[in-house]
């Protein structure tokens, strides 16, 4: 069986396509995927019903993005997956990368290919590319790799270590969003204000840095903080929903260290740092029937 993480960026998200590092967690939920030789190519997502051809032209980019993990393969057999996706789609949380690391993990073992997951994680960037054209990498790597971690474009994975675990509640706002479209506004705002951009961007960096150092101390106080601050620097942005914004006050009303919205933005997911479990579950309950908890051991 094939498996791709969803994941959850703390802190740093676009910053990152611009060359500045962030941190992010690999959690449980994800993507599973089973590859078995057939008559013809077949991609089947459950729950969503839906059996895609590979097509490079298709209209559908899952169509395309077969396409191009099939071409990984020069040489195989017709291959038929079945994908079980437990993350939802255009929700901040990885879920057409957790596709990619999956399907391609799945075809790999049934080819009897072997590639360590760093291998998984960089041929995953060519099914990423074709979501949004300017991917940064961290969805794809934090899929493949898990755990907590600094990632930077280009460079290799810092995994971050902590004998304290991370209390992380995830909410959905219901709304979801396209990353290509929220990554290509920060692009817009960059070329007309790169003044402004520039320094948002140089401020996030500083909330990583220390957010690293507060995390490997076990200082969740801190990381709280540090998270509430970049999630201002992301609505300075216009990155951030008015449902987002009221699920993050309601969150650190009932008790969060912290809380912000992870990923592209525009609807999607936030998530809130709790002091311990049991106030994780309490959380729960304030975030609505989609939230969900996540226990992160870096
Ligand atoms: C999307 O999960 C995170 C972004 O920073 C885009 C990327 O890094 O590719 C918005």
């Amino acid at each position: 069986m094939g498996f791709g993480r969803g994941k959850v960026i703390l802190l740093g998200e676009h910053a990152v396509v611009h060359g500045c590092p962030a941190i992010a967690v690999g959690i449980e939920r994800g993507v599973s995927a089973d590859a078995k030789v057939a008559e013809r190519d077949l991609l089947r997502l459950a729950p969503w019903d839906m059996a895609l051809r590979p097509d490079p032209r298709g209209s559908e980019p899952l169509e395309r993005a077969f396409a191009a993990a099939l071409e990984l393969y020069p040489e195989r057999p017709a291959l038929e997956l079945s994908a079980e996706v437990e993350l939802p789609a255009g929700a901040g949380l990885g879920c057409s990368a957790a596709i990619g690391v999956a399907v391609l993990d799945a075809i790999d073992q049934t080819l009897g290919i072997e590639r360590s997951r760093t291998e998984l994680a960089d041929a995953a960037l060519a099914w990423e590319r074709i979501f949004h054209g300017n991917p940064s990498g961290i969805d794809n790597t934090m899929s493949a790799i898990g755990g907590v971690a600094l990632y930077r474009k280009g460079e290799p994975l810092e995994p971050l270590r902590s004998n304290k675990p991370l209390h992380l509640v995830i909410g959905y706002s219901g709304e979801s969003s396209s990353t290509k479209e929220m990554v290509a506004s920060v692009a817009r705002q960059l070329e007309n204000d790169p003044g402004r951009v520039g320094k948002s961007f140089e401020g996030i960096e500083v909330l990583v840095r220390s957010a690293k150092l507060a995390i490997e101390a076990g200082d969740h106080i801190a990381l709280g903080q540090l998270l509430d601050l970049n999630h201002t620097i992301l609505s300075s942005l216009m990155l951030c929903t008015s449902k987002l914004e009221e699920m993050c006050q309601a969150a650190r009303r009932a008790g969060a260290l912290g809380a912000k919205m992870t990923g592209a933005g525009g609807g999607g997911c936030m998530f809130a740092l709790a002091p311990k479990h049991d106030e994780a579950l309490r959380l729960c309950e304030v975030l609505g029937q989609d939230a969900f908890v996540a226990e992160v051991s870096a």
